[in-house]
C-alpha cells in the first residue's frame, strides 16, 4: 500500500518577519514555473512579462489580461510555490473600488494566492481595502518601475529627503495589513534601515543582501533576457547562448538533410 502525501501549496501567512530567508522567482509560463517550483517559495508573475516575453520598452502597456493568462499559466505549471500576481499599471491606481474589482478578477481567474502591486504612502488605503476584503497584497516600494515616466529608473535613497520619502512609504504600506512589501533598488543602508523599521518581510531587488528574502527575474538569471542587464544582477545560467547554439546545429542539420524521419530511429519498426 503507498501511502500519498498531498503537496499543499506555500502561503502567504508562511511569510513572517525572522523566518528563513524568502526565495521569490518570476514565472509567466507554464513550463517555467514547472521547472522553478520546486525551489521558489513564492512566484512572482511579474509584469515584467511585458518587457522579457513582449518585448515592449516598458511594464505601462501590459493589461489585466494579460497578467490573467499568464497567471493561469503559471498556476498549472506549479504545485508548491505561493504564486502572486503584479497588478498592471492603471488597474488600481484610481480608487480602492476599482483595485477590489480586478484584484478579485485576477484572484478568481488564475487561482493566485495573492496580488502585488507598487506604491507607498499613496497607495496605503488601497491596499488596506483589498486587505480587509479577503486580498492578500505585497506592497512594492523604491524604485516602482510603472512611474517611470515621472521618477525614471534610478536608485532610491540617495540622500536624506529620499530616505524620509522611503521610511514614509515603508511604515504606511506595513501598517495597512500588506503581507510583504518588495524594496526596489535601494541602497543597502536604506534596505538594512526599511528592513528594520517593519513588521513583515521584504523581499529585495537589487536592493542589497539586507531584506528578509530576494526576488530576480528569471529571464536575467538564466541569461536568456539579454536586451540588457541591471548591474546588481548575478546570472546562473547562459540559456541564450545555449540556444543560440542548438538552433545553429539545428539549422546545419535541415540544410545538410541530417533530418531523421522514424524510419531511422531506433526502436521504431518500419509500417
Ligand atoms: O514585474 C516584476 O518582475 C517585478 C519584480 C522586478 C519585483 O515587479
Amino acid at each position: 500500500m503507498s501511502v500519498q502525501t498531498k503537496l499543499t501549496r506555500r502561503s502567504v501567512r508562511d511569510f513572517r518577519k525572522g523566518g528563513d530567508p524568502i526565495v521569490c522567482l518570476t514565472a509567466y509560463t507554464a513550463p517555467i514555473a514547472k521547472l522553478l517550483d520546486p525551489h521558489a517559495d513564492i512566484l512572482l508573475v511579474g509584469d515584467s512579462l511585458g518587457m522579457v516575453l513582449y518585448g515592449l520598452p516598458s511594464t505601462l502597456a501590459v493589461s489585466l489580461d494579460m497578467m490573467i493568462a499568464h497567471g493561469a499559466a503559471v498556476m498549472r505549471g506549479s504545485e508548491r510555490a505561493c504564486v502572486m500576481v503584479d497588478m498592471p499599471f492603471g488597474s488600481y491606481q484610481e480608487s480602492p473600488a476599482q483595485a477590489f474589482r480586478n484584484a478579485a478578477r485576477i484572484l478568481a481567474e488564475t487561482g493566485a494566492a495573492a496580488v502585488k502591486l507598487e506604491g507607498g504612502v499613496e497607495m496605503a488605503e488601497t491596499i488596506r481595502f483589498l486587505v480587509s476584503r479577503g486580498i492578500p497584497v505585497c506592497g512594492h516600494i523604491g524604485l516602482m518601475p510603472q512611474s517611470v515616466n515621472a521618477s525614471g529608473f534610478r536608485a532610491q535613497g540617495r540622500d536624506e529627503a529620499e530616505l524620509a520619502g522611503l521610511r514614509d512609504d515603508a511604515r504606511a504600506v506595513a501598517a495597512t495589513g500588506a503581507f510583504a512589501m518588495v524594496i526596489e533598488g535601494t541602497y543597502e543602508a536604506a534596505a538594512r534601515e526599511l528592513t528594520g523599521l517593519v513588521d513583515i518581510p521584504t523581499i529585495g531587488i537589487g536592493a542589497s543582501p539586507a531584506c528578509d528574502g530576494q526576488v530576480l527575474v528569471s529571464d536575467d538569471m538564466l541569461g536568456l533576457f539579454t536586451d540588457f542587464t541591471p548591474r546588481f544582477v548575478k546570472r546562473y545560467a547562459n540559456l541564450a547562448e545555449d540556444i543560440g547554439r542548438a538552433a545553429e546545429s539545428y539549422a546545419a542539420d535541415v540544410r545538410a538533410r541530417r533530418f531523421p524521419g522514424p524510419e531511422h530511429c531506433f526502436g521504431v519498426k518500419k509500417g
